[in-house]
């Protein structure tokens, strides 16, 4: 089996972790490729009749499979305190974290990247993006600019001062003269990052390589986004986005897996949208519909804990994430959050000034606009979490599955109707047909 990519189609919280873990020991390798620490995706597992949670923010969900290698890929940017107080955390439940590879051309987030991005928050005030605050704009843009800290880095000290040197040369100017904070020292930085070098140094390998040499034994590799399409660097709202490509070519650069090994792209879209962060949102709802959404939903942010704002799905935003990704297969998920509505409201079109959208308008100030078109579809009132076959569902969920299915254009082969591992309803392999 080839490269399969798995992303988020809506603004990210899809249920992207409960999907790749779902493949599990089907699954030899699973690749963090953009993103870091921002992301918090949730997997539930069932152990000796207990559910299990655990919540990932850095590492691939692949670590819970213990057949499974997890690798961070050179598109990642890396906070180290994070990543071993992660292992650590997942060592102290049991869990076999020793497979772990890390890209030696990972950015890290250095600690001044994780102030910057706070203070340049609140320095934009009304017009701030609600970022996480975890370093990772900063971070992302000091590689851009060509001024960033590579894990490879760490293992030559001579080149680490240099470029510790080099950046808060400059950063420091701005963190005095802009923000009025107190200026970082080189010794603090080259201090903490330093501390970290023994521990690194085994998991670090040139991953492009082991991923490549993996695919030609015929092994199973998923790369596995955080964030999602709408906050793609370049696809997505922006500036209300994320600084990397969480869309389906991210998986590429963000790997060093070539496109023409891919052939299979799966999108999570959840039976409705959420978002948190600042930005356009034109299903969003602000009455007793979305409080019913963010309840039932427990839609609170797994990183930051911040309520995530609520609305009904919009299929213009999912055919959207079909066009940006290629998506092969989408897994439609929390279809049983929506058990209770009588109708419900699926975004089919947008208004905007009088003119109707089809597509997603090409200016930001038009979607920012953007009035949903609706088609009310009716509800179902059973429960449905514990269906286990597409037939098992009431007529009214299988037809607002099918009726999704048609305007996003890709066909829907799986449905999450629970949290936990087994709440899904299977109608196509993801894996291969
Ligand atoms: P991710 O960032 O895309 O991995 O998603 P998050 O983990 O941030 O948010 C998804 C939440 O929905 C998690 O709490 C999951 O446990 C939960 N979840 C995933 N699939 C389903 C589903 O089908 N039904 C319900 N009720 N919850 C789900
Ligand atoms: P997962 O992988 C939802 C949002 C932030 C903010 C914007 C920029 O769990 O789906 P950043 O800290 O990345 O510079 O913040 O992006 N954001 C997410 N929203 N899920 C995520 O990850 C997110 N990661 C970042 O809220 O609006
Ligand atoms: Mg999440």
């Amino acid at each position: 089996m080839p490269a399969i990519v798995l992303v988020g189609a809506q603004w990210g919280d899809e249920g992207k972790g409960k999907a790749t873990d779902l493949m599990g020991s089907d699954v030899d390798y699973v690749v963090k490729f953009n993103g870091g620490n921002n992301a918090g995706h949730t997997i539930v597992i069932e152990k000796d009749g207990k559910r299990e949670k655990y919540a990932l923010h850095l590492l691939p969900s692949g670590i819970l499979t213990p057949t499974c290698t997890p690798v961070i890929g050179n598109g990642v940017v890396v906070d180290l305190a994070v990543l071993f107080e992660e292992l650590d955390g997942l060592e102290a439940r049991g869990v076999d974290t020793s497979r772990l590879l890390v890209s030696a051309n990972a950015h890290i987030i250095a600690p001044y990247n994780r102030v910057l991005d706070k203070v340049t928050e609140r320095f934009l005030g009304s017009r701030k993006i609600g970022t996480t605050g975890r370093g990772i704009g900063p971070t992302y843009a000091d590689k851009m600019a060509r001024n960033g800290i590579r894990v490879q880095d760490l293992f030559d000290e001579k080149i680490l001062r240099q470029k510790v040197e080099a950046a808060l040369a400059f950063k420091n100017q701005i963190l005095a003269k802009i923000y009025n904070r107190r200026a970082v020292g080189v010794e603090e930085v080259m201090d903490e990052l330093l501390g970290y070098v023994d521990r690194l140094r085994p998991m670090v390998a040139d991953t492009s390589l082991v991923l490549e040499k993996a695919l030609n034994e015929g092994k199973t590799v998923l790369l596995e986004a955080g964030q999602a399409t709408l906050l793609d660097v370049d696809h997505g709202t922006y500036p209300f986005v994320t600084s990397s490509n969480a869309t389906a070519g991210g998986a590429c650069t963000g790997s060093g897996i070539p496109p023409t090994r891919v052939d299979r792209v799966i999108a999570i879209l959840k039976a409705y949208s959420t978002r948190v962060g600042e930005g356009p949102f034109p299903t969003e709802l602000f009455d007793d519909k979305g409080e019913f959404l963010r309840k039932t939903g427990a839609e609170y942010g797994t990183t930051t804990g911040r309520p995530r704002r609520c609305g009904w799905v919009d299929t213009v935003v999912g055919r959207y994430s079909t066009r940006v990704n290629g998506t092969t297969d989408f897994v439609i998920t929390k279809l049983d959050v929506l058990t209770g509505l009588d109708t419900i409201p699926v975004c089919v079109a947008y208004d905007v000034d009088g003119v109707r959208h089809d597509e997603m308008p090409v200016n930001q100030t038009d979607f920012h606009h953007a009035k949903p078109v609706y088609e009310e579809l009716p509800g179902w009132r059973e429960d449905i979490s514990t269906c286990r076959t597409f037939e098992e569902l009431p007529a009214n969920a299988r037809a607002y599955v099918l009726r999704l299915e048609e305007l996003i254009g890709a066909r829907v082969s799986a449905i999450g109707v629970g949290p936990g591992r087994d709440e899904i309803i299977s109608r196509h392999s993801l894996l291969g047909d």
